[in-house]
């Protein structure tokens, strides 16, 4: 019996498996508004037998976007274009998410194929970013944030309530917290980037304070019944990494607390000098670690795409749920063709009949 496959329960929601596709930027978005490319996207990847799709990070405002082609959910709107998404992953049978996200001073900036940079001064495209402190992020993303005001603190929560209730109010069944990879909220807990000498700054506890604000004011809004998750960088690699990482893990206690249902273990990306060991997959005993000593189930991703390794973290009780990316751009149907390496019998079952019928058959 695959682990891999075998299904996964949190509060009322049932994953037919452990495969998720994590949060992807498609950086194609006008305006915030999803079309058809978000539609066939995802529709392609729920189709393909991932137990969990969770839609790119998604602006709760619209300085909040990476780029200007980045999707938001700042208005009714721009939510209910989501719907037809929602219902193709559903009819696929796989559970919707979508994670809500503010990029904070690395927002601004060009798509990664045309650059992955700040947009330049003065050109129109671009926008004021803000931050904890008005510290900028370095090489490539230079542009100087606004140190936010606590109106600021406020009024940014508030954007993550309204945005969590529109997920809410179009389908979605699972809730994700951006605060993870340099961008606004795990910004505020990243030392480096965060001077403030007030109640949101200095001690691990006040850098921690945006981020437990937000995720207690969020659910609030967001069903009891329904999964409400975090993405959040435990360690930096940055030469600091067994302090932040215990700074992290109590850090988690404090989101199990305040409600929140599983952690999606990832890097901090909070500084250019990082020296992250690449090529192996590398978080899966750190996730184990902090799945162990906070007490929360625990995703992540970054290099389990090959099926055995997927197989092996859940085996190993190091993942509760893997995430699997980039493989599944490279190939939607990454499920199905790690049923049929896993030697799941039917392997076929994890897609479609229109697909399934004829695999099965010939
Ligand atoms: C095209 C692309 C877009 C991404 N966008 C997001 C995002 O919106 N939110 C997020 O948390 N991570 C994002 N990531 C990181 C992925 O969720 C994932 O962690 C990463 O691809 C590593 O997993 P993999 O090795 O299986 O690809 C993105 C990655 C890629 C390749």
């Amino acid at each position: 019996m695959s682990a891999l496959f075998n299904p996964f329960t949190l509060k009322s929601i049932t994953l037919r498996n452990r495969i998720a596709v994590p949060p992807m930027c498609q950086y194609s978005a006008t305006d915030g508004l999803i079309n058809d490319w978000h539609l066939s996207h995802y529709a392609s990847l729920a189709r393909g037998g991932a137990g969990l799709v969770i839609v790119e990070a998604t602006a709760v405002s619209p300085e909040g976007r990476i780029t200007p082609a980045c999707t938001g959910i700042w208005n009714d709107d721009l939510a209910q274009a989501f719907v037809p998404v929602v219902q193709s992953i559903k009819a696929a049978g796989s559970v919707p998410g979508i994670q809500i996200a503010h990029a904070g001073r690395k927002a601004s900036a060009n798509r990664p194929w045309e650059g992955d940079d700040h947009i330049a001064e003065g050109d129109p495209r671009g926008w004021q970013t803000i931050a904890p402190s008005a510290i900028a992020y370095g090489p490539g993303l230079q542009k100087q944030p606004r140190a936010m005001t606590v109106e600021d603190i406020r009024r940014v929560r508030q954007d993550f309530v309204d945005a969590a209730v529109r997920a809410r109010d179009v389908g979605f069944e699972w809730l994700e917290l951006h605060f993870a990879h340099g961008y606004l909220a795990q910004s505020f807990f990243a030392a480096a980037s965060n001077h403030r000498d007030d109640a949101y700054g200095g001690s691990a506890q006040n850098r921690g304070r945006f981020l437990l604000e937000t995720l207690r004011a969020v659910r609030e809004v967001w069903p009891e019944h329904l999964p409400l998750t975090v993405r959040f960088g435990v360690l930096e690699f940055d030469g600091r990494d067994e302090q932040t990482l215990v700074e992290s893990i109590e850090l988690t206690r404090q989101f199990k607390s305040a409600g929140m249902d599983m952690l999606s273990v990832s890097i901090g990306f909070s500084t250019p000098d990082a020296k992250i060991p690449w090529g192996s997959p590398f978080l899966g005993p750190i996730a184990q670690r902090v799945r162990r000593e906070a007490g929360v189930p625990v995703s992540s991703a970054w290099g389990f795409g090959t099926p055995s390794i997927a197989e092996q973290v859940v085996r190993d009780a190091q993942l509760d749920v893997v995430m699997v990316g980039k493989a599944h751009l490279a190939n939607p149907h990454w499920s199905y063709a790690a049923a049929k390496e896993l030697g799941v019998e039917r392997p076929s079952w994890v897609l479609p009949a229109p697909y399934a019928h004829w695999l099965e058959r010939y």
